[in-house]
Order: structure tokens, then sequence, then C-alpha cells
């Protein structure tokens, strides 16, 4: 909770409209933010309704704004939180994302309210309620019957806001029962951020807002200007708020490939270290004179040299590199390169020791 010292701090030194908001969650809300702070710190509500609050952008601005400017205002946000036809429907993780924010942040004066809208009726007194947010569902049905049931709750000089006015796809209806509100009711409409229509019960209109309900339609449309560029800062913020959590989770996807790169890397040059190895091994024993043949031609001088070694030793020595050329081959076998290496090697072998076969025929024949 903000001190009020502070509060009064900033209400006299900035508007209201200029704050910005501290919690942004996917929302067509977005734009209203500054209004939501202006409108809370000029009617000062006792009791601050929200029909339809998904995951809270608005109720949160408006929580913001009582909290910031210490108005000692009580909200309540009714929702379902299970979702619309035009919401789209969701599952139980919003609510408790609303919950949380909620219970960390407001639990002094907010409350939600889980239930139907006309459910929820009964928590209230008559005349009760001074600022009322309707953004349920928004056929005109719906808008309609949500006005009605909660007219009675309203103050005299209570002010309802409803959004969505500007928006005339999917059967949207907001637009059309505001047309017929505001032809009874001093009214106030902004166009950007899909609409948000500002309805004022009583007459005459509360001085703190009568420079807005009542400007000519010059100023209206200069105040429309300045709301539609704060809101698109915000709609801009959002955006960038997501570009820089998608950044995020591309630099911790890239964090984690940059360590799986770096074990395979490490893999590959302990294969390599192995088929470097073998292939020595391979070079060492292609590249030695057969023996056998060395040992025929110093019989064939009659004088057996003192290296000369039998047969039967230089098939055990061509066995044992074998052997050994078999277990690196279980390391080796994923590597293409080390498959190479060791299909050569034991094609060389396999010649070596074909020559020493037919060598020891000739020997064993002579
Ligand atoms: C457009 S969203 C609200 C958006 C929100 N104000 C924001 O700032 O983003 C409409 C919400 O109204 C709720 N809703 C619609 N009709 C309802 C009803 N009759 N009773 C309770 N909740 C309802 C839906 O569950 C949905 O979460």
């Amino acid at each position: 909770m903000a001190d009020h010292k502070n509060a009064s701090d900033i209400g006299t030194a900035l508007s209201p409209a200029s704050l910005v908001p501290d919690y942004f969650c996917p929302s067509g809300w977005i734009e209203h933010a500054p209004f939501a702070f202006w409108v809370c710190a000029a009617l000062r509500p006792r009791h601050f309704i929200e029909l339809g609050t998904h995951y809270g952008y608005s109720y949160f601005a408006f929580c913001q704004a009582i909290d910031r400017l210490g108005l000692g205002t009580t909200a309540y946000a009714v929702d379902t939180w299970q979702g619309d036809e035009h919401a789209g429907f969701y599952d139980e993780s919003v609510f408790q994302s609303v919950a949380a924010q909620n219970n960390e942040k407001y639990p002094a004066f907010s409350t939600l309210i889980r239930s139907t809208f006309e459910g929820a009726l009964g928590y209230f007194a008559d005349r009760s309620v001074d600022l009322l947010h309707i953004d349920g569902r928004h056929f005109y049905d719906d808008v309609k019957n949500d006005f009605m049931i909660w007219r009675p709750k309203l103050a005299e000089d209570a002010v309802v806001l409803f959004h969505d006015t500007n928006v005339r796809e999917r059967e949207f209806g907001v637009w059309k029962f505001f047309d017929e509100l505001a032809a009874q009711h001093p009214s106030f409409r902004f166009f950007h951020g899909h609409g948000l229509g500002i309805l004022v019960l009583g007459e005459p209109v509360p001085a703190t807002i009568a420079p807005l309900i009542e400007a000519s339609r010059e100023t209206a449309d200069q105040i429309r200007a300045v709301y539609a560029f704060l809101g698109g800062a915000l709609s801009t913020r959002a955006a960038l708020g997501g570009r820089d959590r998608e950044i995020a989770a591309l630099r911790a996807a890239l964090a984690k490939r940059d360590e799986e790169l770096a074990e395979a890397l490490g893999a590959i040059e302990a294969q390599n270290r192995l088929i470097t190895a073998g292939a020595e091994v391979a070079d060492a024993a292609v590249s030695r004179p057969p023996v056998v043949i060395q040992q025929s031609d110093a019989m064939q001088q009659s004088a057996a040299p003192e290296h000369c070694t039998a047969p039967g030793d230089a098939l055990r020595r061509a066995d044992e590199l074998l052997a050994t050329l078999q277990s690196a081959q279980c390391e080796l076998s994923k590597s293409w390169l080390g498959r190479q290496i060791l299909q050569a090697s034991r094609a060389r072998l396999q010649n070596q020791d074909g020559q020493q076969k037919s060598s020891n025929h000739r020997l064993s024949s002579l």
C-alpha cells in the first residue's frame, strides 16, 4: 500500500492519467489505463465494481489508482473465470494468477467474487455502487442485461463504464446499447482501444468530471487525442514486454542449445582422439613389413635373421590389433569418420592377413 503523503504528492505533482500500470497481461483494455487512473482520482468512489475481469488488466489498473492515490475505495471483481464466447474459454490458471496478484498487492481493499454477474447481486446493497465497469460478454442482450440487473445497485450519481463500444464485428452489441443510453444520459466516448463509453447517471454531472462530459466538440477531440496517445504508448510498452518475454525465452533456449553443443563437441573430440589412436595403430601395423615374407626371404637365403618371428606370432599380433580396434569400434560406431577409418583399417588388415596365409601356405609346401 502506498502511504498517504506519497499518494497526495503524486496527485499534486502529476496528472493521475500519467501513471504507468504496474501490471500487464493479455487484454483489449491496455490503452484505457490512463483514463482509469484519472476517473478514479476524479470520482473518488466509495465502492467500485467490475463485471468481467479475465486476467485482471483493467481491474488492477483501478486497484493501482485506488492504492497509489489513497482513495479508500473498496473494490470487487466479479467473474466466473471460465471465459465466454467472445473472450474465449480458459483454464483455472487464469483465476490463480489473478488471485495471486490480488492477494499480494491489494488484499486490504479488493475482493474477487467468483460468480455470475447475477449471482453476485446479493452481496451489494441497493444504491451503493459509485463506479461500475461492465466488460462481460458483448452481445447486445448481454450488455443490456448486465446493466439492467445492476441498475438498482447504482448510486444516484454513479458513473458506468462500458468497454468495446467501438467494436462492430462478431455481433458485438455494446455500441448499440450505449447509443441508446447516451440518448438519455450525459456521456462521453473514447474511440481508441476498442472504445470506452462513460455514462453519468445523475444530474447535474459531478463537478470533477464535468470538464470531460461537457467538453465542446473540439476540446473533446483533443482529450481523445491525448488519451489515445497515452494509451498507444502503453500498447507499445505491452508489445515490447511481450517481445522481452519472447527474447528471454529464446535466450534460455539458446543457452540450453549451447550446453548441448558443448557436450556434443566434447563427445566428438573424445571420438576423434580414439579414431586418431586407432588409425595410428592400424597404420603402424599396415606399414610394418610382412614378417612371414621376411622369414621366407631369409629362408631362401638359408640364414634366419635374429628378428625373424614365427608365422603364429604375426597372426596373434594381428588378432590383438583387431580386438583393440573392435573395442574401439563400440565407441566409434556413432561416428561416420570413425567407421570409415575402421573399415579401411580392417580391409588393410584382412589384406595383410590374406598375404600371411598365402605365405604360410607357400612355406608349408616347401
Ligand atoms: C472481455 S473479458 C474481461 C476483460 C478484462 N476486463 C480486461 O481488462 O482484459 C470478459 C470476462 O467476463 C466474464 N463473463 C462473461 N459473462 C459473464 C457472466 N455472465 N458472469 C460472470 N462472468 C462473465 C468472462 O469469464 C471473461 O473473463
